[in-house]
């Protein structure tokens, strides 16, 4: 699928690219807690949706900057930015969230973390991108049940359950502050929503040359979930807090307690 129609049908269902209802969103905004004349980064932003509506929740001295690699993903989320008259207070900038270096108040780190070296990794990198006391909305994938070969073929040996991410939170420097997961229609809504797009072009271009590949690819798909992931992959939402003081996250005595999570 590389057509610019393709792609952008792709997504053209989908609210955001994770499985989160608007009131989940709601609740993890809230929990997030922006405060006024705050920055909020968002790591990996896709179209940005969720960073625009957190934004446009805010006073008007919040700002926001979404980072990705997807130059189309970013040109939707800049006119998305600009229809809701948000173009300047968030910008889109097409960067590797890697090489990312500029801290915020607020961070959203969702679906991202392959993009900072898997769970882990992302952790211990995000403390060094959310300011002292501020605050980071994680949202990872764990296995809600134990998964097959064949689904550790297909996501992976990095994936862990809820309490080892919980756990991986707490030994890289963070207070949960929230913790909750997606539910099965969030789920199936987003897989639905993915599928959608793709499945009204399949409808309207069936003669296309590329037809039967991206029928192959969203039947494919829809079997892998149904049969395969569906309620056994969960995705995490985390709301952690980094102390005011600065710890050392991953270079000290990672077993002792972090320090207390500064109100904003
Ligand atoms: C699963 S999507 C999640 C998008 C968004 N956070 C959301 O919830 O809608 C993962 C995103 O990470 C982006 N991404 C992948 N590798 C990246 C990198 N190295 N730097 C920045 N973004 C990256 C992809 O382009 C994609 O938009």
């Amino acid at each position: 699928m590389s057509s610019p129609a393709l792609r952008a049908a792709r997504y053209a269902r989908m609210r955001w690219n994770t499985p989160l209802s608007d009131s989940h969103a709601e609740l993890l905004l809230q929990r997030l807690d922006l405060p006024a004349a705050s920055h909020l980064l968002d790591l990996g932003c896709g179209w940005g949706e969720l960073l625009l509506r957190a934004v446009d929740a805010a006073p008007t001295e919040v700002t926001g900057t979404g980072v990705d690699v997807d130059e189309a993903l970013l040109t939707q989320g800049r006119a998305l930015a600009a229809d809701r008259s948000l173009d300047a207070r968030v910008r889109f900038v097409a960067h590797d969230a890697a090489d990312w270096r500029e801290p915020a108040d607020r961070v959203l780190c969702v679906g991202a973390a392959h993009a900072l070296g898997g769970t882990v990794d992302a952790l211990r990198a995000l403390t060094h991108l959310v300011s002292p006391g501020g605050r980071l909305l994680f949202g990872e994938v764990f296995w809600q049940q134990s998964p097959t070969a064949e689904l550790i073929d297909l996501f992976g040996d990095q994936t862990g359950s809820l309490a080892d991410l919980v756990e991986q939170a707490r030994v890289t420097g963070w207070r949960v502050l929230h913790l909750s997961t997606a539910d099965q229609r969030e789920w199936d809504d987003f897989e639905s929503s993915w599928l959608a797009g793709s499945q009204e072009w399949l409808l309207a271009n069936p003669a296309d040359p590329q037809a039967t590949e991206v029928g192959d690819e969203l039947d494919s798909r829809l079997r892998q979930y149904v049969g395969g992931y569906r309620g056994i992959l969960g995705l995490g939402y985390l709301v952690l807090g980094r102390p005011r003081a600065a710890a050392q996250p991953g270079s000290g005595d990672e077993s002792s307690p972090v320090l207390e999570v500064a109100e904003q």
